[in-house]
C-alpha cells in the first residue's frame, strides 16, 4: 500500500503539483518538467528493474550496495530515500538496518507500486514505507531523518537545488545527506567510449525494450550530459547549506557518490 502525501502531512504546505511542473528551472534544453518525468517513469516502470540491470551489466547493483557502506546510521532516527522509484535503495538500507524506520518517496505511483511488490517479496521487514510526494516539497518536518539519500533521482528533479534544499531541510543537523549519480568519466579515451555507448548504443536498446516509450533512453544521456558532476555537484551541495562534502567516483567515473553533512548549528 501507498501512502499519499497528503495522508502523511506532517507540518508542511500541502503539495502543489501545478506549481512545480510549471518550469524547466535548471535542465538546460532537456524537458524536465514535473508531468513529463512522471509520465515517462509510469511508462517504464514495469521494466525498469530489468532495464537498468540490463544496461548497467547489473553493476547498479553495487554501486547501490556501496552507497548503503557509506551511511552513517548512528542513531534509531528515521532514514529517507527520495525518488525511490522501485525502491532497491530503501530496501537496501532496510537489509542492513532492520530495526530502523525507512522511508521510501517518489512521485510516481506506478514506480512505488511496485517497490511495494519488491518490499514484500525481498524483506521481511514491516520497517519500509513508501510515500507519494514531490521531491521539491517534501511533506515533512525539519529535522526527521539522520540519512537523507537520493540514487539516479536527482538529476531527475526539475530544479535540484530545491531538490537539495529539501533533503538538507529534513534532514537531522549532524545527519548525512547522500547523492548518487551518473557522472562521466574522466580518462580520455574511457570518456568517449562512454559517450557512443550512452548516446548510440543505450538508446536503441532502450527504445527495443521499453517499446512502449521511444524518448525515456534518448532522455538518459541527455539528461546525464546536462547535469553537473564531480567538483560542479559538490558545489551545489555545498551552496543548498551542507559542509564537508566529499565525492567518490566508482567504476571509472561513471557513478558518483556524493555525501554532505547537515550542519548542527544553522
Ligand atoms: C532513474 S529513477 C531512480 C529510481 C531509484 N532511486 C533507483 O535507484 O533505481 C528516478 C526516479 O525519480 C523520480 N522522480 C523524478 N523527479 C521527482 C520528483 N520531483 N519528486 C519525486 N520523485 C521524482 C521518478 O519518478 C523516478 O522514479
Amino acid at each position: 500500500m501507498v501512502s499519499s502525501a497528503t495522508e502523511t502531512q506532517n507540518q508542511h504546505p500541502k503539495l502543489d503539483p501545478g506549481a512545480l511542473d510549471s518550469g524547466a528551472v535548471d535542465s538546460g534544453t532537456v524537458d524536465k518538467s514535473g508531468t513529463r518525468v512522471r509520465e515517462m517513469f509510469r511508462q517504464i516502470a514495469p521494466r525498469y528493474d530489468a532495464m537498468n540491470h540490463l544496461l548497467s551489466l547489473s553493476v547498479d547493483r553495487y554501486w547501490r550496495w556501496r552507497t548503503v557502506r557509506m551511511l552513517r546510521l548512528d542513531s534509531d532516527e528515521p532514514v529517507l530515500d527520495t525518488c525511490t522509484g522501485t525502491g532497491d535503495l530503501a530496501i537496501a538500507i532496510a537489509k542492513k538496518a532492520p530495526s530502523l524506520k525507512i522511508i521510501g518517496s517518489d512521485f510516481c505511483y506506478a514506480m512505488l507500486e511496485i517497490a511495494c511488490r519488491k518490499r514484500r517479496l525481498q524483506t521481511a521487514s514491516e520497517s519500509i514505507e513508501f510515500i507519494e510526494a514531490d521531491s521539491q516539497a517534501l511533506p515533512f518536518a525539519d529535522d526527521s531523518f539522520q540519512c537523507v539519500t537520493v540514487a539516479f533521482g536527482l538529476r531527475n528533479v526539475t530544479d535540484t537545488d530545491r531538490g537539495l534544499g529539501e533533503m538538507r531541510r529534513v534532514c537531522t543537523p549532524g545527519g548525512q545527506v547522500v547523492v548518487l549519480e551518473f557522472s562521466r568519466p574522466r580518462l580520455i579515451g574511457l570518456r568517449q567510449a562512454y559517450g557512443f555507448y550512452f548516446s548510440h548504443v543505450l538508446p536503441r536498446i532502450g527504445q527495443w525494450f521499453a517499446r512502449n516509450d521511444k524518448s525515456a533512453y534518448k532522455y538518459l544521456p541527455e539528461s546525464v550530459g546536462q547535469f553537473p558532476d564531480g567538483q560542479a555537484l559538490a558545489d551545489r551541495m555545498t551552496a543548498a547549506g551542507l559542509t564537508d562534502v566529499r565525492f567518490t567516483p566508482l567504476t571509472f567515473g561513471v557513478a558518483t557518490i556524493y555525501r554532505g553533512t547537515k550542519p548542527k548549528e544553522a
